[in-house]
């Protein structure tokens, strides 16, 4: 008891006999070691943790003046929000440009750890967490896009809401469950407002804590997929000691690499969000939402483009198969790869073949995604549609029989 008598209030040693910062500290930074050979794609998980940061930031100055109303909303982010409000266009380009740049860090930092196997051997519950995230970020995606009220927001969230009717099964008692009514309206909108700004953030705040608690265990993987032995008792491994050091303390040495890579980011960033912000902004959501006005070509933002590409060129019922196809079997990657190696992809036979054919199949199917389909597109997006489907089902053969590289 004389112990904490004596002690200070917050201080080190005060906060310490009742918290154990001292001990939390060396768990999660100053004893937390990170391999040597990583390079700067390892960063682009600190990205997207500052990415969500600023998306919380801005959304919060946002959320002051928006209105969750049909009459309002589209109003209030046009002309209040973008005019009267000193630097409200500000948080809107930060908000709209990081929700799109998010996708692309995402997309980075998914292929990234395909292409080493950071998926496997230990790391399945960090895969699975990320993809949970991606889940996640769609979510919170889809329903900030209605939020604006815009023709596109109304169209988008009537096209994605009439998914739930589940092909010839007609469920549509289920449709307008979901929408609060026979088409999008105020309760929508409502329950949209409430599932962006409350209960998809906090779903994404708890999968971030899965997710750095399921990377603290086997540690992050590198470059050569090499075991590294993390059990230092002995100060031997610690950088710069020995020529062999293989680890970097995360606190401060694997923090300045991080932070170096974030700040060549945020001059990209903000260079998006002054000069370009255009991009993230789609012209027909400046239309205020008119449900009987269809927009000629309804297409969803750049990133689930390739998703909705899965689904068009089929008919009703495979099409939706297809997309429920494509949004679950990521996650189960790691048990669809059957290889033992964690090694980047070059130096694992026909599997460098799937990973590159995968990155070019996914952005063909991109691309074919936002062009009218019609004539040529509609075949090159079904050959890629097929594709995309044949990957998946031929992964585990290939891995299967793929060499071994090391015990
Ligand atoms: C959007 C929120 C996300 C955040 C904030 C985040 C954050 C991080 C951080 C900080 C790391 C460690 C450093 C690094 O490798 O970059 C990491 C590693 C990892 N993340 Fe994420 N991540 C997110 C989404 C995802 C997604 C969508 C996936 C894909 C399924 C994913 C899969 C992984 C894997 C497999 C690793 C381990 C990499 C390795 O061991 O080399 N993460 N993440």
């Amino acid at each position: 008891m004389a112990k904490f008598e004596k002690s200070f209030p917050f201080s080190n040693k005060w906060l310490d006999d009742r918290l154990a910062v001292n001990t939390l500290n060396r768990v999660l930074s100053t004893e937390y070691w990170i391999p040597k050979n990583i390079n700067f794609l390892w960063a682009m998980g600190m990205v997207l943790a500052i990415l969500f940061a600023l998306l919380l930031v801005s959304g919060i100055f946002l959320l002051m003046y928006y209105k969750p109303d049909t009459n309002l909303a589209f109003d209030s982010v046009n002309y209040t929000i973008m005019t009267e409000v000193g630097y409200g266009w500000l948080w809107r380009h930060v908000h709209g440009v990081a929700a799109s740049v998010v996708f692309l860090v995402i997309y980075i930092h998914m292929f990234t750890a395909i292409y080493y196997g950071s998926y496997k051997q230990g790391r399945e519950i960090i895969w699975i967490s990320g993809m949970l995230l991606f889940v996640a970020f769609s979510a919170e995606a889809f329903s900030g896009y209605m939020l604006p009220w815009g023709q596109m927001s109304y169209w988008a969230g009537m096209v994605i809401t009439n998914l739930f009717s589940m092909g010839s099964l007609e469920f549509n008692g289920l449709v307008e469950w979901i929408r609060g009514d026979y088409v999008p309206g105020d309760a929508f909108l409502s329950r949209f407002f409430m599932l962006h700004v409350l209960l998809v953030p906090l779903a994404i705040i708890g999968i971030i804590v899965l997710h750095f608690g399921a990377l603290r265990i086997p540690h992050v993987n590198n470059q050569d997929g090499d075991e590294i032995d993390f059990d230092v008792e002995s100060k031997k491994y610690l950088a710069g000691e020995t020529k062999e050091a293989k680890v970097i303390r995360f606190q401060w040495d694997f923090l300045s690499k991080d932070i170096f890579v974030l700040g060549v980011f945020m001059i990209f960033f903000f260079y998006l969000v002054f000069y370009h912000f255009d991009f993230a902004l789609d012209p027909v959501n400046f239309d205020k939402a008119d449900g009987l006005k269809t927009p000629a070509h309804i297409y969803p933002e750049w990133y689930f483009l390739w998703s909705y590409e899965i689904l068009r060129p089929f008919s009703k019922d495979i099409g939706l198969l297809a997309f429920a196809f494509a949004q679950v079997i990521f996650m189960l990657l790691p048990f669809l790869d059957r290889s033992p190696n964690v090694a980047p992809a070059s130096r694992r036979g026909l599997f460098r073949i799937w990973f590159w054919v995968l990155l070019v199949d996914m952005i063909v199917l991109s691309v074919m995604g936002k062009v009218p389909p019609m004539g040529i597109f509609n075949t090159i997006g079904l050959v890629s549609a097929l594709t995309f489907i044949g990957l998946w089902v031929i992964l585990p053969f290939i891995t299967m029989f793929e060499k071994k590289l090391k015990d």
